[in-house]
């Protein structure tokens, strides 16, 4: 890596980003530590550890982390090495356990933090006394918790920055399309719950191309063609039922962006969409849609479809409607994981229905999601070559043509196609990989305070 970050990324001038930042190994152990090292990043859902003592193996970048609930109900994020000499201390991917016992030398970790002090104290040590001769600290040899963390509407959150902003803060008003996906149907807050597991694969494609695409790439709806001529959506038109008014916008000075609506004060004919050909399932739906008009009135909403968070998840709000999150391996490899969201309350039918929906869009075997893939791995392939790897990738489309949003904080919408989005993307990932902690992070300033 010779050049400088700015050299590669030039998004508002050229609109070009350089394509070696997609495949270069020394540019991929850069942004682990400044990137996934400093972001708030999506660890995980509650309903995957529901009960005391539940744990969920995730990952932070390339660290494996372990998300906990403790006695008292708390979440935390720990860092899943032992500290005696490395082991990966929890090698299940899910389960319940008072203690995570090292399989190398037998160490032995509380989860929930009684008698310790803190989850992730060290409760035992073979050979404390007799080999050891009681001179270990175990205060000092717990497992490594992640310093911040927080729970959204569910969502769990956590970042290695002790400085970070908090996570409102680092949302901003994208917070609002987040709601969307997290909030029931009909408008109650935070009735979205994990259904039916949780799905795992890789792709041979840099990490960033997924975020990219879901931050608002509505140009390659020519790679859907054949899903959008089977029709595989609920109602059997397209691949997914109507949206009116779609644009993309985003959130320049957070590198968050969407494919959605802008905001609005009454209710947008199909916004809860025509949702299935089974009648009870259309009714409910029906019903929802009814709700969520009376429950708002002429007060501040909106709805999306699709979105980013910077820099690894993303979420569709509504059809499907789940979260995607992406865990780098190498400059050329990803891990995706995906959860499926539905409302808590909904009918067993409803259930059912968007069950067998996701299925046929989403993850590694759903139809939209394998056109996807193939455009990354493949673009990823085509750029790592030596001659490839000398060129840029074109963002140009609608340069210099962005409004401000009135009704969102820090928002700037494009219309409906251009690469706005992917440019603030790249953007804010230049300024993440040019800093040296948050305190070189910009962060939005509001007018007044300018
Ligand atoms: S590496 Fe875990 S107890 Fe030794
Ligand atoms: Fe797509």
């Amino acid at each position: 890596m010779s050049k400088s970050i700015d050299e590669l990324v030039d998004v508002d001038i050229e609109g070009t980003v350089a394509r070696e930042i997609f495949v270069d190994e020394e540019i991929f152990e850069k942004e682990l530590e400044h990137v996934f090292g400093r972001a708030w990043l999506f660890v995980g859902h509650v309903d995957l550890v529901p009960k005391p003592n539940d744990y969920f193996a995730s990952r932070m970048g390339t660290d494996p982390v372990i998300l906990t609930r403790d006695h008292k109900g708390e979440i935390h994020v720990l860092l899943n090495t032992c500290t005696h000499r490395g082991m990966k201390l929890c090698r299940s991917d899910q389960g319940n356990t008072r203690t995570f016992t090292c399989p190398y030398h037998g160490w032995s970790f509380s989860t929930d933090g009684r008698f310790v002090g803190r989850p992730g104290g060290l409760v035992g040590v073979p050979g404390l006394e007799k080999n050891y001769h009681d001179e270990l600290d175990k205060n000092e040899w717990g497992l490594i918790p992640v310093p911040q963390v927080e729970v959204y509407k569910g969502t769990v959150w956590a970042t290695w920055a002790e400085d970070a902003p908090t996570l409102e803060e680092y949302l901003g008003d994208m917070r609002l399309y987040l709601d969307y996906a997290l909030d029931y149907r009909d408008g109650r807050p935070d009735g979205a719950e994990v259904f039916g597991g949780i799905q795992k694969w890789r792709v041979k494609a840099n990490w960033k191309m997924i975020p990219e695409n879901f931050i608002g790439d509505l140009y390659h709806d020519v790679s859907h063609r054949s899903v959008d001529a089977v029709g595989i959506g609920p109602s059997g038109k397209g691949r997914r039922d109507t949206f009116a008014n779609r644009m993309t916008l985003c959130f320049p000075q957070h590198g968050h962006g969407v494919i959605g609506q802008l905001p609005f004060y009454e209710e947008y004919e199909g916004v809860s969409g025509a949702w299935g050909d089974n009648p009870d399932v259309k009714a409910y739906y029906e019903q929802v849609h009814q709700d969520r008009v009376e429950r708002f009135g002429d007060s501040r909403r909106v709805s999306m479809s699709v979105g980013t968070i910077f820099p690894s998840m993303s979420f569709h709000g509504r059809q499907p409607r789940t979260i995607a999150w992406v865990h780098p391996i190498s400059a050329t490899e990803t891990e995706i994981w995906r959860i499926y969201l539905v409302d808590k309350d909904a009918p067993e039918p409803v259930k059912d229905e968007a069950r067998r929906y996701y299925l046929r869009y989403s993850g590694p075997a759903g139809m939209t999601e394998s056109d996807d893939m193939e455009n990354w791995a493949y673009a990823t392939r085509a750029s790592e070559g030596w001659r490839a790897k000398q060129l840029k990738f074109n963002y140009q489309m609608g340069l210099g043509h962005a409004k401000a949003v009135p009704d969102l904080e820090h928002a700037v919408e494009n219309g409906e196609y251009n690469e706005e989005n992917a440019r603030a993307f790249y953007r804010r990932w230049a300024q993440f990989m040019n800093a040296s902690s948050w305190k070189d992070i910009p962060m939005p300033v509001d007018e007044a305070e300018q």
